[in-house]
């Protein structure tokens, strides 16, 4: 299907997140911001301010393209709570909208597994938000990724302080379990890009982070993860929203304007292998001389991959996603991150919390091993 005319897009959800889309869909040439659709008074404001429509629901949306012999739109991005995901996101696709949904895919797995039975019910097409997937950074890492050798292990930190304000303005980001805490909110992008450079994860072990914010108990504050992946390479990382720390990927990649970038950051990610070590987002590969052979006795030197990192800044992720949610939509592409991966970093999620809970190793289960739940869907298959 080849359309001339611009997609008709909507976003769910206005917070924090939605308004970024929402920018990105009206700036865009090939896609027309059709509506903002969000209860609250921000729906509202931001769809005045980029001069588009608002509903308060996406019934009352449906009820005024109905009424009006309008058609409905080609494809909507969800930025709501990540509890209430799956059942926005079937509300859209009986209707036969394409979706674009904000990670996680869903709090619940069997509800994700669901919501892709129904999806293909409807022929809907679904991509899974883990934009980081389109950073400019992301995307030359794994390109070089060649150049350590074999990778063996994996080193990742995401870590930074979020400020009381945050949580006050969205009480569900102060409960795991509507999805809050940066388990469910930030960990799932790195082990999603983990999973998407160097394969499945198989095996997690879990500690919890201290507890400092006394006044939340029902969130919490990141984890201190050992990782192994069925290809056999292992891995730590460490994932906190309640330290001063500017090793995380937002720090280090310039990509989201609220957090303060760090044009000389070494190493949220260092992958090592059997020819060197990548560091990211500086994109160093650390190596010796081929001719000289490997030895602790001898230097290692540093190579930079890439040239300016200010030119890898230049390139949006947030663009990128939503010019591949443009071909998806017009059928020229499968999505890049499908309902499968997003089941597949959830699990990963779910894995850290089980082994949080019991104190052991958790196996990592497979997205084909989940069973559907359609009862928060409202839903059936037919
Ligand atoms: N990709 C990223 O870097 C990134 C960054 C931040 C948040 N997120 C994700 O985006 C989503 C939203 O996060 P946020 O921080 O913007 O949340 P938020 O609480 O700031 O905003 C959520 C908005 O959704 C609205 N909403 C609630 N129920 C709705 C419904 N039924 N229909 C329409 N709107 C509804 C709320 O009124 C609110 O304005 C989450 O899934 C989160 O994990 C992704």
């Amino acid at each position: 299907m080849i359309a001339k005319e611009p997609l008709n897009i909507v976003v769910v959800g206005v917070g924090l997140i939605g308004p970024r889309h929402a920018q990105h869909v009206a700036e865009n040439p090939e896609t027309n911001l059709m509506a903002i659709i969000d209860p609250s008074p921000k729906g509202q404001t931001v769809a005045d301010e980029l001069c588009t429509t608002w509903f308060p629901s996406i019934a009352e949306m449906f009820q005024y393209l109905d009424l009006e012999n309008l058609p409905y739109p080609d494809g909507a991005i969800v930025c709501t709570p990540n509890h209430l995901h799956a059942c926005v996101l079937a509300e859209l696709a009986v209707k036969g909208v394409h979706l674009l949904v904000e990670k996680p895919v869903s709090t619940s797995l069997g509800e994700a597994k669901a919501l892709k039975e129904l999806a293909q019910e409807h022929d809907v097409k679904v991509l899974v938000g883990h934009h980081r997937r389109f950073n400019p950074f992301i995307v030359a890492a794994k390109e070089l990724l060649a150049r350590v050798g074999e990778p063996i292990a994996i080193q990742g930190t995401w870590a930074l302080h979020k400020d009381d304000e945050y949580f006050k303005m969205s009480p569900w980001r102060t409960n795991t379990r509507l999805g809050g805490g940066p388990l469910l909110i930030n960990l799932v992008h790195d082990l999603d890009l983990l999973q998407y450079l160097l394969g499945p994860i198989q095996r997690i072990y879990a500690e919890v982070m201290k507890k400092q914010r006394k006044e939340y108990p029902d969130v919490d504050e990141g984890a201190c993860l050992t990782l192994r992946f069925k290809n056999g390479v292992t891995g730590t990382f460490l994932c906190s929203d309640k330290v001063v720390s500017p090793f995380n990927f937002e720090s280090g990649t310039g990509e989201n304007p609220t957090v303060p970038s760090d044009d000389q950051l070494l190493g949220f990610y260092r992958i090592f292998g059997s020819h060197g070590t990548l560091s990211v987002p500086d994109m160093t590969l650390y190596h010796q001389d081929e001719l000289l052979g490997k030895s602790w006795l001898l230097p290692v030197s540093k190579s930079s991959l890439v040239g300016e990192r200010s030119e890898l800044r230049q390139l949006k992720p947030f663009t990128a996603q939503l010019q591949h949610f443009v071909e998806v939509i017009r059928g020229r592409a499968e999505p890049a991150c499908q309902i499968d991966d997003g089941i597949s970093a959830l699990l990963c999620i779910e894995a850290v919390i089980r082994s949080i809970d019991t104190g052991l190793p958790a196996s990592v289960g497979c997205p084909s091993e989940v069973e559907c739940d359609y009862t928060t869907l409202r839903y059936k298959k037919k």
